[in-house]
């Protein structure tokens, strides 16, 4: 398993690649890796001779100091992970916050269309702008033909594509299904920190936003939301900070359905101090 720590040494070897012609597939991660980050992986493996993953907990990101800070750091379990998946074909690329951002740790300001402004882009302030920051420069070291992406973080991927259309970068982006735990919680690097009660609670937002899809055959968007927001209302554990219809290209609130259109709905709740994100194909 080849191990990058700074980005000299991680070009040099994807010019070495290039040079033979090889296929770059490249799946950026912030670690504490999972199955979601898995499957991702697996399908950058089908498609390309090798995957880059990079391993970076990104802070310019972060609008919330103490997220940050307990964010899980778990390098060794990590490259456990991946060797389980390949030896030979993955490349991880570590690096710290000096090799990406030297001692200027701040991010560029950027514009996406007014995808920015909708969901966590109003409840986490700079969060894309800390998001376009990385990626943009992690595309710029690794220089990946194709980059996988979650659906998990499906406003991330709209805005990672819209990145990529703006300043004509030379990659391709693949958006990937949400994978999910038994119980249907969307796999998260911040599952591990839920206490037993609130991991049991959990799975609830995922009935709640199955349950949603259901109703929303036959009801507006607004009844959809009232009721979604009822039943969170009902349960002790679980905080809803947004529940959102949306339209799935604009990523506007829908006001009124077409049937033109499709739309997804969108979720942020509270576990304790832990905030989780899902969102559900409506349509
Ligand atoms: P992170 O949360 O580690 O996620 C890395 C990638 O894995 C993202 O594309 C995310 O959508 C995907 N992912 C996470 N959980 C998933 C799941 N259950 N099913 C499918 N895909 C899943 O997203 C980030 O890191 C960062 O913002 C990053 C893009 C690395 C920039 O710092």
């Amino acid at each position: 398993m080849m191990i990058f720590k700074n980005k000299t040494d991680l070009m040099a070897h994807v010019d070495h690649l290039k040079s033979e012609k090889k296929t770059l597939g490249f799946v950026p991660t912030m670690g504490a890796l999972h199955q979601g980050h898995a499957s991702l992986i697996i399908k950058g493996l089908e498609n390309n001779d090798y995957v880059v993953v990079s391993i970076f907990v990104n802070p310019t990101q972060f609008d919330n100091k103490k997220d940050l800070e307990k964010y899980p750091r778990t390098l060794n379990s990590d490259v456990a992970l991946l060797s389980e998946i390949s030896e030979d074909s993955i490349l991880i690329y570590a690096p710290t916050v000096e090799d990406i951002y030297g001692d200027n740790v701040k991010s560029t300001s950027f514009s996406y269309d007014g995808l920015e402004h909708e969901m966590e882009g109003k409840f986490r302030a700079g969060h894309f702008d800390g998001v376009g920051t990385i990626v943009k420069r992690l595309f710029e070291i690794v220089r990946p033909d194709t980059a996988y992406f979650g659906e998990k973080d499906f406003q991330q991927l709209m805005i990672i594509k819209k990145l990529v259309e703006k300043h004509k970068l030379p990659v391709k982006v693949i958006g990937c299904k949400i994978h999910r735990a038994k119980d249907g919680l969307a796999m998260s690097s911040r599952n591990a920190r839920l206490k037993p009660a609130y991991r049991s609670a959990a799975p609830f937002i995922y009935k709640t936003l199955t349950a949603a899809k259901e109703k929303f055959g036959t009801k507006s968007a607004n009844k959809v939301t009232d009721w979604v927001t009822k039943q969170f209302a009902k349960n002790d554990l679980l905080v809803l900070e947004y529940f959102i219809i949306a339209d799935t290209e604009t990523l506007k609130t829908v006001k009124r359905k077409s049937n033109k259109k499709t739309y997804r709905a969108f979720i942020a709740v509270y576990a304790d101090d832990i905030r989780l994100i899902d969102n559900i194909a409506l349509n």
